[in-house]
């Protein structure tokens, strides 16, 4: 049986080269005297990957040369508490990109938080209004994960055209907004998609028969190597805290792709860590920088 030589998609180094290249775009901002890009980041409660993610993001906007601002309200914060905040940010001329951190707590609507967020200042791209932009393919902001994965396969030059992507997870933030992404007609679309998700079925027949398979579902390892076809370009989404005593920290991480098995099969696969989440962040500050540009 032939065995394509795989290769990984090194999101480190990625992400890496694209924060290298905003650093010099906002140090030659500086020189110019313009005033440089600044994130406002809202965490709400102690959900420890949200802590994690958003303490990565400040120090993201630090090593490029941003300003941040980093605002915590206590997990009992009332919805008109936050959504006046957000307000407040909106308002606030010093502040280019608003993003609050998900999951919210219960007793907060989602959708009033993302709907309140200025659509300028949205660098999530959730708002309903850079959603819409984006399914039209209007200038807007992408959100920062399927975003990313495009940055990554791009730098790989991964071919989409024509190609059969199978994408698996509808959300809002990932599986939904990559689906519309791989559809488009530009250079980094141009895909047969099929979204699947929890009622799909025929899931492994789907795989099958896909060149490119994005698994975004947040189930640990769930994608094994009889779901996948030789030569396929595998993307990896998850990014699930597992008990694991053997680790100091009490967990370790965990793709939604069994790593070992698939990795062999594939031409393309991003690991995790290492992958798409170090490419979230880049296009985050990607979309920062268009916010603060764009802004003025
Ligand atoms: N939670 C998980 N992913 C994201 C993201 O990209 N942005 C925000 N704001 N929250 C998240």
């Amino acid at each position: 049986m032939y065995l394509c030589a795989m290769q990984i998609l090194d999101g480190k180094i990625v992400a890496q080269s694209v924060k290298e290249e905003l650093k010099q775009k906002v140090d030659l901002l500086k020189q110019e005297g313009k005033k440089t890009p600044h994130l406002a980041a809202v965490l709400i409660g102690n959900n420890g990957a949200s802590e994690t993610y958003v303490a990565s993001k400040v120090k993201t906007c630090g090593e490029i040369g941003y300003e941040s601002t980093l605002i915590r309200f206590d997990e009992s914060v009332s919805e008109e508490e936050l959504l006046k905040k957000i307000g407040d940010l909106n308002n606030d001329s010093t502040v280019d990109g608003i993003l609050v951190q998900l999951p919210l707590p219960k007793h907060i609507s989602e959708e009033k938080v993302i709907n309140t967020i200025a659509a300028e200042k949205d660098v999530d791209g959730f708002h309903p209004s850079n959603i819409g932009k984006m399914v039209q393919g209007q200038p807007s902001y992408i959100p920062a994960t399927p975003y990313g994965i495009l940055l990554l396969m791009q730098h790989y030059n991964i071919q989409t055209k024509g190609k059969h992507a199978v994408v698996i997870g509808r959300s809002n933030i990932v599986g939904r907004p990559m689906s519309i992404l791989l559809s488009q007609n530009n250079s980094t679309g141009n895909c047969t998609v099929t979204l699947c998700h929890s009622h799909t079925h025929n899931l492994k027949t789907l795989c099958l028969q896909a060149d490119i398979i994005v698994a975004a579902l947040g189930k640990p390892e769930f994608l094994t190597a009889d779901m996948v076809k030789e030569g396929a370009v595998v993307i990896d989404v998850g990014i699930t805290r597992v008990d694991d005593a053997t680790k100091k920290k009490g967990y370790s991480i965990k793709g939604d792709v069994h790593f070992e098995s698939v990795a062999p099969k594939c031409s393309f696969i991003t690991p995790v860590p290492g992958g798409v989440g170090a490419m979230t962040i880049a296009a985050l500050m990607k979309n920062t920088y268009l916010a603060a540009t764009n802004h003025r």
